[in-house]
């Protein structure tokens, strides 16, 4: 059973360890530290789990990382005063905005005015663009860390079918994309599709990222497929568990991402990644 689990810590925890010497060299050799600006307004308690494990990973591999809280009453015009000040800010490589933001604050303005080489998470148009012409530049950290996961299984995408619930800006679409430019063939289902059975039941890789506990049935995927779990859902009693009903799903598939453990850990594994490719291409600029 063991070996169907696609564990993300493992994995997470071997790129942190080359992240971590990577910069052991840049800053032995007298370079200044790489410097991730993480942005956080207002208090929503899920946002402040994500960026306090965001900032413990920084310190882990040595990235500096500066934390601007700001309050639920921020305007718009405020905010991106702050993010232009990052952007001009020549010791900040990395800048993130933590989503979501609040209702009155428009979340594509703001992440548009991250310059691209800072944009971290790998949202803005440009970084998107580039991702859905076939010539990345900053990916999108979720998407990027399952091909990372896919390619630790030796998975085959081309002439693959893959099946992604799921069709939001973070996950769904830009993961449609990562495989796509890898030859798979893609069916992005979304919350008015009908049947969604219909489309897992002969996929030979399921992405599932909807926020529904365990929705994803044994019944409806196929034998020796594999499953990736985005979902990252709080039970009742206070456990964790994804939008795959792990359980009874295990015993049918060659492969399935655990939650916690499976995709999380690879989302800020990436981040480390991008924040490091943000400082090369900062360094380049200014140097
Ligand atoms: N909210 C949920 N996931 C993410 C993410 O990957 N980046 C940011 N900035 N906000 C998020």
């Amino acid at each position: 059973m063991q070996q169907k689990i696609l564990n993300g810590k493992v994995l997470a925890s071997q790129i942190l360890d080359n992240i971590t010497q990577q910069i052991v060299n840049i800053v032995g050799a007298g370079n200044r530290c790489p410097t991730l600006a993480v942005v956080l307004i207002g208090d929503d308690p899920a946002s402040q789990v994500y960026v306090s494990g965001k900032k413990n990973a920084c310190a882990k591999v040595g990235i500096k990382s500066i934390e601007i809280l700001k309050p639920n009453t921020i305007t718009q015009n405020e905010l991106i005063t702050l993010i232009q000040q990052l952007n001009s800010d020549t010791e900040v490589d990395g800048i993130l905005v933590q989503l979501p933001l609040p209702k009155h604050l428009d979340s594509k303005l703001i992440i548009d005015n991250i310059l691209p080489h800072k944009d971290v998470d790998g949202f803005n148009r440009y970084n998107v663009g580039s991702l859905a012409l076939q010539d990345p530049k900053i990916a999108p950290c979720t998407p990027h860390g399952i091909m990372y996961m896919l390619d630790s299984i030796n998975f085959k995408y081309a002439g693959a079918t893959a099946t992604i619930m799921g069709a939001s800006n973070i996950v769904g679409r830009p993961m449609a994309l990562e495989l796509l430019n890898r030859g798979a063939t893609v069916t992005i289902c979304n919350s008015k599709t009908k049947d969604i059975a219909k489309f897992t039941r002969d996929a030979d890789l399921v992405v599932v990222a909807i926020g529904k506990p365990k929705f994803l049935k044994a019944e409806w995927v196929r034998e020796n497929s594999v499953i990736i779990d985005v979902g990252m859902n709080r039970l009742p009693d206070g456990s964790l568990c994804g939008d795959a009903d792990f359980d009874n799903i295990i015993h049918k598939v060659s492969y399935i991402t655990p939650v916690p453990f499976g995709v999380g850990p690879m989302t800020i594994a990436m981040l480390m990644q991008n924040t490091l490719k943000c400082y090369t291409i900062l360094s380049s600029v200014i140097n």
